[in-house]
């Protein structure tokens, strides 16, 4: 039996007195041994009961030992094992071959027991050390291929948090962004709604005042006309009156008055006629509660927000009045929320207005338009488009909007104009409230030198 922690030593020899002298060396040095007396047997031997090292004759019956080393070189369960030759002195030519052949050392007969236990231990260590070496050089590939591959697994692990990091990035981005212009978009609402009751009470307090003016006027011109048939009548009676009564007469400049005073009177009642539509348009505009849905004539909406804009249609400086020309299709009414589309028409008629005043008037000229000079004109069209919905096209002939800012038209706070004049958030709520709000489409059609085109379209459900 094998004791688990001695080395076995094979030798292989066929001459009996070898075996013997070798044998006992190395039992007395601690070594446990086998033996067999020709290469086939040891080959053999070797299968079932590998050594740690092998002591091997080159001169033997059957195989040799260099056919045996050969094989056993060949073979991957013995090729790793040692083997040393047991040459003749002069044998030169067979201590090449034989290392030639994979042995690590040969022993030179007639043996010298020092010598070869020397031997026999040097190898042995060599080949543990080597056997060491290799398992630990395994068990190290096989630490390096592990690390490599957890270097890959948490490389892509990287890149995928990396690529989720940049994902979420982009989402808040994009959150923050959107939250920013619903920020704005309510911030600029809630001024408007404020501004819109304000508007509403002093609408409301002007309201009764100008009603009973306007109302009177029509009092105090049948009086005024009564009065001025009676003044008539005296003089047609009393053609040559007192004195005095004559030079109050030159003094007032009575004919002057008598032909003034109704021109006059008339003048007043067109003034508060106007006032009072003005304030029924305040009223219209500012009365209705943002938020509520409602089914609306979008021409009286439109109509209502023309005579707030009315002044800025007048001629100013340089720049003739605007022409407005209405086209009113037949379109039915339209379920929305009428403050919220009063604002649109507002913002989009503005520019327009605003486009107008930026325009090139240098070559209008205000005493007469000949046919080829253009005016500066805004139409506003509405129509029914594709049986379920109607559009509202506001176009103006200004100068238009260059190509390169196109794109930026509805971008929050983006705006041409000076700072003070425009804050940039006209068009952005426009959309707000046409898509978010309504469903509905908000665009726009340019040609740069020859005006602008916005539409509105509105479902009709
Ligand atoms: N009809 C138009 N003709 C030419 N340019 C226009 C017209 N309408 C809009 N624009 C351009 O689009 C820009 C953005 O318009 P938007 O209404 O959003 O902001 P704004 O008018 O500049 O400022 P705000 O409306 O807040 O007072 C304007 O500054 C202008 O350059
Ligand atoms: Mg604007």
């Amino acid at each position: 039996m094998n004791s688990p922690d001695k080395d076995i030593i094979l030798i292989v020899d066929d001459s009996p007195n070898n075996l013997e002298v070798l044998s006992d060396t190395l039992i007395d040095a601690g070594f446990e041994v086998a033996v067999a007396t020709d290469g086939e047997t040891a080959i053999e031997q070797i299968e079932y009961s590998p050594p740690s090292l092998i002591l091997l004759d080159i001169m033997m019956p059957g195989i040799d030992g260099f056919e045996t080393c050969r094989r056993l070189k060949g073979n991957p369960s013995s090729q790793n094992i040692p083997v040393i030759f047991m040459t003749a002195l002069a044998d030169t030519l067979d201590k090449v071959k034989g290392l030639n052949l994979g042995a690590v050392d040969y022993i030179v007969k007639p043996f010298r027991q020092e010598e070869v236990l020397a031997r026999v231990r040097v190898h042995l260590k060599l080949y543990t050390l080597t056997k060491t070496l290799e398992d630990k050089n395994k068990t190290l590939l096989k630490e390096i291929e592990q690390r490599i591959a957890a270097e890959a697994k948490l490389q892509k692990l990287a890149e995928e948090l990396e690529q989720r990091v940049e994902e979420r990035t982009t989402k808040l981005t994009e959150a923050l962004d959107n939250w920013q212009k619903a920020h704005t978009i309510l911030v600029q609402n809630e001024k408007m709604f404020s501004l819109g009751q304000m508007i509403a009470g002093v609408a409301h307090e002007i309201n009764n005042p100008v009603s009973s003016i306007h109302g009177n006027i029509s009092y105090a011109k049948n009086y005024v006309r009564d009065l001025l048939q009676l003044i008539e009548l005296y003089a047609k009676y009393y053609p040559s009156p007192q004195s005095e009564i004559q030079e109050k007469t030159k003094d007032i400049e009575l004919d002057f008055l008598r032909e003034d005073l109704p021109k006059l009177l008339n003048s007043m009642e067109l003034g508060t006629d106007r006032i009072c539509q003005i304030i029924s348009s305040l009223r219209n505009f500012s009365r209705i509660k943002s938020g509520s849905m409602i089914t609306v004539d979008i021409h009286q909406h439109l109509d209502s927000t023309l005579v707030l804009l009315q002044h800025r249609l007048k001629q100013a400086g340089k720049r003739p009045g605007i022409e407005m020309i209405k086209e009113y299709g037949n379109i039915p009414p339209v379920e929305c929320d009428p403050g919220l589309l009063n604002q649109v028409f507002t913002n989009i008629i503005t520019n327009a207005i605003d486009a107008l005043e930026e325009a090139d008037f240098r070559s209008y000229n205000l005493e007469g338009f000949t046919k080829d000079r253009k005016m500066p004109t805004i139409w506003i069209r509405t129509e029914l488009s594709d049986n379920d919905r109607v559009a509202i096209r506001i176009m103006d002939n200004g100068p238009g909007i260059p190509v390169e800012i196109q794109p930026r038209l509805f971008e929050p706070f983006f705006t041409t104009k000076p700072f003070g004049k425009g804050t940039g958030l006209g068009l952005s709520i426009c959309q707000d409230i046409v898509v978010d709000k309504h469903g509905g489409k908000l665009s726009f059609l340019s040609l740069p030198g020859e005006g602008t085109e916005f539409t509105v379209e509105l479902l009709i459900r």
